[in-house]
């Protein structure tokens, strides 16, 4: 009863927010501390609908939601209800951590054959502009099961400030027109995305505004029917027919293959409630999204690599050597182990255990690079300082996706990371519903990386690709510690990793943690491992090339958002000060 009169009340206080103006968009702020709460995304408008949220009383994981909606509109070609993602949950009454998978899924008909034509893998570049790779979304039930089980809004009160985002329209920045320009030959060539990102045939300018009412319509549409109408109605069915028959512009050359979706995998689709996974880390509890993510496992045993080293008082170099050779291994085992439970057995349990991380800490040498690239090891059956389980796969994936961190009055918390894979995922709009779909199935291996050997990361009917996504939640008995995630596929797991040890094991503040300049070393085959200008800059990079550490520049690595909680029981929102334009910290009350 008292959940009706909460959502009553909200319901009408939600649909008016408070900036109403698309001309004043709310400010970007890269850290704030105060009370009553806390929202960090990527993006303004939406971090203010999620505080808007809070301040009237809404839980986290209302917040949470109405965030999340919100980024579907104005971030929309990284994450939207044509995706899927990881949902943590903090519960500060039972303070325990659960979790949401809601990743999106192969339909019946997939096959390990899915990206292979002529007895060949697909181009990727083709196999991601295509209905082949479309899962089925698991956005809007992971929204509507967070709801259930942790909030007090229903979905329509939760989406209904988004909605009205939508429709009014929001500030075009240099993020949303740079993305639509870097995919723009591709949104070209399908008439429902151009005709929504490419009016006139530019990206809509910087300053001006974007309003989406289709996507608007289609909102309300699905928490109208609960969902129904995606999961087996009208917005399901045109979902179906824009994957099977994608609507390429008349005389486009691009090759668009068909994906074989049919409404029955819309009906038939789950969230899937995990346990998260845990680790032990200098006394704290780290806990994570576990398989079909790899990003629990991965940063859990790249933690457990470093537990034996005391990093407070490592030298730069060192403490930065022994991260990259931490995450190079954990990368092995990743790529190795990792992929939908419900197909194979993930020995998360070994890959997370100290013995088998033991055995993995003590190839590791302070003077040498380790030999690109690494061989994964056996958590079975764990064998000191061997690597024993056969070559790992070194295919990089692409680098988008959103993260969003909130925290609430009453001390719960929520992780929250989410996709639609690739920016701009497939590049195909749903004609007349104002959304993208995502092309996660490139998430799957496309051939076994060892000819005839199973891997457990191929396609299959039914079946979850692995993800990197890592949302997190640190505790200190009990207590939060702190959360953060961000996206960038792969180099998700690293920028956690990386964001952890500087706040955990440097001393840094959170926010410096967040900004510091990153490198994301992924058992390259190489032996190069991708870096931000101002790491390859910085002092400490000639000390680690000495030892055999190569670099390449990569522009921007990761958008993190975190939250932690003071000594005194206040929360400190943090985002990027630069990265992706910079993002969005904010708390309910600053003092
Ligand atoms: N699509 C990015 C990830 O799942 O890791």
């Amino acid at each position: 009863m008292l959940r009706t009169v909460a959502a009553l009340t909200l319901s009408v206080v939600l649909v008016a927010p408070a900036h109403a103006s698309a001309a004043e968009p709310p400010p970007r702020v890269p850290e704030q501390v105060g009370w009553g709460g806390a929202v960090s995304s990527v993006d303004p408008d939406a971090s203010q609908i999620g505080i808007d949220v809070l301040r009237r009383g809404g839980n986290a994981v209302d917040a949470a939601v109405a965030t999340a909606a919100a980024l579907g509109v104005t971030d929309p070609f990284s994450a939207g209800i044509g995706g899927g993602g990881f949902f943590v949950h903090y519960d500060a009454r039972t303070r325990r951590v659960s979790t949401l998978d809601g990743r999106e899924t192969a339909p019946r008909s997939a096959t390990e054959q899915l990206f292979v034509e002529n007895g060949k893998p697909l181009p990727f570049s083709e196999a991601m502009t295509s209905g082949l790779s479309v899962g089925v979304p698991g956005t809007p039930k992971t929204w509507q099961q967070a709801l259930r089980k942790w909030g007090t809004l229903n979905l329509r009160d939760a989406m209904a400030p988004a909605e009205a985002l939508a429709r009014r329209g929001f500030v075009v920045d240099k993020t949303f027109n740079s993305q639509i320009a870097n995919n723009a030959a591709r949104f070209a060539d399908f008439t429902s995305t151009r005709d929504l990102y490419l009016p006139g045939g530019q990206p809509p300018a910087v300053g001006s505004t974007f309003r989406n009412p289709q996507l608007a319509d289609t909102y309300r549409e699905l928490a109208r029917t609960e969902l129904a109408s995606l999961y087996g109605g009208a917005v399901g069915r045109d979902l179906v027919k824009t994957v099977q028959q994608p609507p390429v512009v008349p005389g486009s050359t691009r090759n668009v293959r068909p994906g074989a979706m049919e409404i029955s995998d819309l009906a038939r689709y789950q969230v899937e409630r995990r346990d998260p996974t845990h680790t032990r880390y200098r006394g704290l509890d780290v806990y994570g999204m576990a398989a079909p993510s790899s990003g629990g496992t991965t940063v859990g045993e790249a933690l457990n690599i470093l537990e034996s080293t005391d990093l407070s008082k490592a030298s730069d170099v060192q403490y930065l050597h022994r991260f990259l050779e931490s995450s190079r291994l954990s990368f092995a085992d990743r790529l190795r182990w990792v992929g939908d439970p419900a197909f194979s057995q993930v020995p998360t349990e070994g890959l997370l255990s100290q013995k088998f991380a033991d055995t993995r800490a003590c190839l590791i040498k302070p003077d040498a690079v380790l030999p690109a690239p690494q061989p994964a090891a056996d958590p079975n059956n764990p064998k000191p300082c061997e690597a024993t389980a056969g070559p790992s796969n070194l295919r990089e994936d692409a680098e988008r996706t959103t993260h969003l961190t909130v925290a609430d009055r009453w001390g719960n918390v929520v992780a929250y990371t989410l996709t639609i894979e690739a920016e701009g995922g497939s590049g195909i709009v749903v004609p007349g519903r104002g959304f993208l779909l995502n092309n996660e199935l490139t998430d799957f291996e496309f051939v076994a990386p060892t000819a005839g050997v199973p891997h457990p990361n191929l396609p299959g009917p039914g079946k979850r690709p692995r993800s990197s996504m890592a949302p997190t939640i640190v505790l200190d008995h009990g207590n939060v510690v702190l959360a953060v995630g961000s996206p960038g596929g792969a180099t998700i797991i690293t920028t956690v990793l990386q964001i952890l040890i500087g706040r955990l094991d440097r001393n840094m503040t959170l926010r410096d943690a967040v900004a510091a300049p990153r490198a994301s070393q992924r058992n390259s085959a190489t032996n190069t491992t991708p870096a931000e200008a101002e790491f390859i800059a910085a002092a400490a990079t000639a000390g680690l090339q000495a030892i055999g550490h190569k670099f390449s520049q990569n522009a921007e690595i990761g958008a993190a958002t975190a939250v932690e909680r003071t000594k005194d029981g206040r929360w400190r929102a943090v985002a990027e000060p630069t990265r992706r334009g910079g993002g969005a910290a904010r708390v309910v009350w600053v003092g």
